[in-house]
């Protein structure tokens, strides 16, 4: 079978649904195309499709509808054996009764790899998730994290082409988590593994991820690199969902261009970029970042909306300061700043005008 040149897709879902009781659908239309070589965090709440698609990609469930491609084949057609697919799913089911060291030779085993150039990739393997002591222990010796480091470990010591991860990284604390996850993303680039990748934090999501597909209801809401879905979320699932996010509601009262006002429901007016916003008289949901909400009216635009805030907490943390402002109705406004040498640190009770530039304030679906 002739191999596919590098920017076609290497992995592609067309048009997948999975229903797994014949009725409802958990995946709904799924179209995906990744390249060789890419790293693909699905991020979303929990039911939302995610390990059944990680699922029908390793060829473990079928599709209800549609087609799932590997290099251009259907996976239906690739018998398990000849896939070449690493994977870590949410039960890491180790071998109970090999080593450590016998189950990460197992997969290389399967693919006749001689002894010496064995011992060599399981070592290398071990020292990557720092276990090297460990291989002679058996799994039920192991600590849940451990565990789950030797599941990933075996995962890739094979190098395979195209690895599958379902929250590899859960039962680790915060600093081996942040050294694995530097690890996984240099390993994947170094060896050109394409990776599917499934994890509920969002931070890790933004940190490892070429691309982010933001899963909810068994639909992708979102597919965008990092710093694109941040900045730019298309729909008000999308805002709430990844990162931290104010929302006011309101109505669309003036709509020209890339600027439109927006009549919040307790009255007041401000401005906004319509998003999914066509028309006045629309309702939306308008989103803006903590970090883009001004409190300096001199560096604002001169007509620019502004809204009273009143303080309702200050939180110091360091780096930056937080501030929790009761702003038309909401008492749950956030606002970050820096802690830079002129910086303001307001106190509770203080009243204070904040706006922001039309730009960074979407106005969404409502
Ligand atoms: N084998 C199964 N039989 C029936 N329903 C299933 C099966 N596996 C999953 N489901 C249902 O399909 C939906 C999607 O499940 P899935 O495991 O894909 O979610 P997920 O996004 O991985 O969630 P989590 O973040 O909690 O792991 C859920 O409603 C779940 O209850
Ligand atoms: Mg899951």
């Amino acid at each position: 079978m002739a191999k596919l040149s590098n920017d076609a897709a290497f992995v592609e879902f067309k048009r997948v649904q999975k229903s797994y009781d014949g009725e409802n659908l958990v995946v709904k239309d799924l179209n995906l195309s990744m390249p060789k070589g890419e790293f693909l965090t699905m991020l979303g709440p929990s039911g939302s499709g995610k390990t059944t698609c990680l699922m029908m990609l390793a060829g473990f469930e079928t599709a209800t509808h549609g087609d799932i491609l590997l290099d251009g084949q259907s996976i239906n057609n690739i018998p398990p054996h000849k896939r070449g697919i690493g994977m870590v799913f949410q039960n890491y089911a180790l071998f109970p009764h090999m080593t450590v060291a016998e189950n990460l030779a197992f997969p290389l085993e399967v693919r006749k790899i001689g002894k010496s150039e064995r011992e060599k990739k399981v070592m290398r393997a071990l020292d990557m998730v720092q276990m090297g002591e460990f291989g002679g222990r058996r799994p039920a010796q192991l600590s849940g994290g451990q565990q789950q480091r030797i599941a990933l470990a075996r995962a890739l010591v094979f190098e395979p082409e195209l690895v599958l991860m379902d929250e590899p990284l859960g039962a680790l604390d915060k600093q081996l988590r942040e050294h694995m996850q530097f690890e996984i993303t240099r390993l994947a680039h170094e060896l050109g593994i394409t990776t599917v990748y499934v994890t509920h934090d969002q931070t890790e999501a933004l940190t490892m991820s070429d691309r982010v597909a933001v899963f909810d209801d068994g639909r992708i809401q979102q597919l965008a690199p990092p710093d694109e879905l941040y900045e730019a979320p298309g729909n008000s699932f999308v805002a709430q969902f990844i990162g931290e996010n104010n929302t006011l509601e309101g109505v669309v009262t003036k709509i020209s261009g890339n600027h439109c006002v927006v009549t919040l429901d307790n009255g007041e007016e401000i401005d906004a970029m319509p998003v999914n916003v066509t028309h006045a008289g629309e309702r939306t949901k308008v989103s803006i970042r903590p970090e883009r909400v001004e409190f300096n009216k001199e560096r604002l635009h001169e007509d620019a909306h502004t809204l009273k805030a009143e303080v309702k907490e200050f939180i110091y943390m360091g780096d930056i300061f937080r501030f929790r402002l009761s702003v038309a109705g909401n008492d749950d406004f956030i606002v970050k700043t820096r802690n830079a040498p002129d910086a303001v640190k307001l106190k509770p009770g203080e009243i204070i005008n904040i706006g922001w530039l039309a730009e960074d304030c979407r106005a969404l679906d409502a």
